[in-house]
């Protein structure tokens, strides 16, 4: 009678890649996730291969930072090595590129800042430069995660023109300016150095924009679409699936994964239990497929 059944097919799991080489540091807030080496990632995609888990989506941290968030589509940057040298080991692992700048500029905007403002078409010709350079390096799928307006369709066109139009692209379609993104932050090395992200990303009270936002992705191209964070925005992910029917993905954010964490550690509840559930909730919701730093754990879980 159970209508919903949680599987290690549901899990995309984030991967935080460096320079260096043997690197492991340990992301305080995100116990058991690590800033890699391109060497030490390929182990733990191994890893997760292992484990029956699907995928992985990269998040990069630059050796420098600049207004250009030149890093980001270096033909020598840090996640389009990471792509190479996973796929070189792991071709059947599907790589989802998240693509955003904030990891890339010294500001920690998501895109290109002229006097204290994030401008937003300039911004779109970067994130086709990247695109492209994210396809080549060889991953499967490019999620824009930046929400400036019309860069699924720059993408979409940049890919088209530079030999990947078999790409899909998965938009962080309806993406809040969430105080759940805060251990991400200390992960990717991002936290914005003025200001906040509420010029572009979404009002947690606000349910019909959201609708009206994955509505010009889909109109835009994008062939999947993402709610983020997971958990406290069940209601626009079940209406997201609900209304457009594609392929919909929810992010159980770090801040999600952090709670979980630490109100366990502290003994107040039953990790196992409690993760397991949020997941269960999450695609209960709609999700298709779920970004969770849970994935090894409910593998094992689950198995
Ligand atoms: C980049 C990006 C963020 C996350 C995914 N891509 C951070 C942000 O928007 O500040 C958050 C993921 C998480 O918290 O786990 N824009
Ligand atoms: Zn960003």
């Amino acid at each position: 009678m159970r209508e919903t059944e949680l599987s290690v097919k549901d899990f995309i799991l984030p991967l935080f890649v460096r320079s260096g080489k043997g690197e492991k540091r340990p992301i305080s807030s995100m116990p058991g996730h690590f800033q890699y080496s391109v060497d030490t990632a390929v182990k733990a995609a191994g890893a997760a291969v292992q484990a029956g888990v699907p995928g992985l989506i990269l998040f990069g941290i630059p050796e420098k930072k600049d207004a250009k968030a030149s890093g980001a589509y270096a033909e020598n940057g840090i996640v389009q090595k990471a792509a190479k040298a996973i796929k070189d080991k792991h071709p059947d692992l599907l790589l989802i590129a998240d693509l955003c700048f904030c990891e890339y500029t010294d500001h920690g905007h998501c895109g290109i800042v002229k006097g204290g403002r994030v401008l937003n078409d300039p911004t779109l010709a970067l994130a086709a430069r990247t695109a492209a350079s994210q396809a080549k390096a060889g991953f499967d799928v490019i999620a824009p995660s930046g929400m400036m307006d019309g860069q699924v369709a720059a993408i979409r066109r940049a890919l088209d023109s530079s030999g990947h139009s078999d790409v899909p692209v998965l938009a962080y379609a309806a993406k809040y300016a969430s105080a759940y993104y805060g251990p991400f932050r200390e992960a990717a090395e991002s936290p914005p150095s003025f200001g906040d992200r509420s010029t572009y990303q979404m009002d947690p009270a606000n349910f019909e924009e959201a609708l009206r936002e994955v509505a010009l992705d889909v109109e835009e191209g994008a062939d999947m679409v993402m709610v983020k964070p997971a958990l406290p925005y069940l209601d626009v992910l079940k209406a997201v699936k609900a209304r457009f029917g594609l392929p919909t993905a929810a992010y159980q954010v770090s801040g999600e994964f952090a709670l979980i964490k630490a109100a366990a550690a502290n003994g107040w509840v039953d990790e196992k239990r409690i993760a397991l559930e949020s997941l269960t909730s999450i695609k209960r919701a709609g999700a298709d497929f779920i970004l969770t730093y849970y994935a090894l754990e409910a593998a094992q879980w689950l198995a």
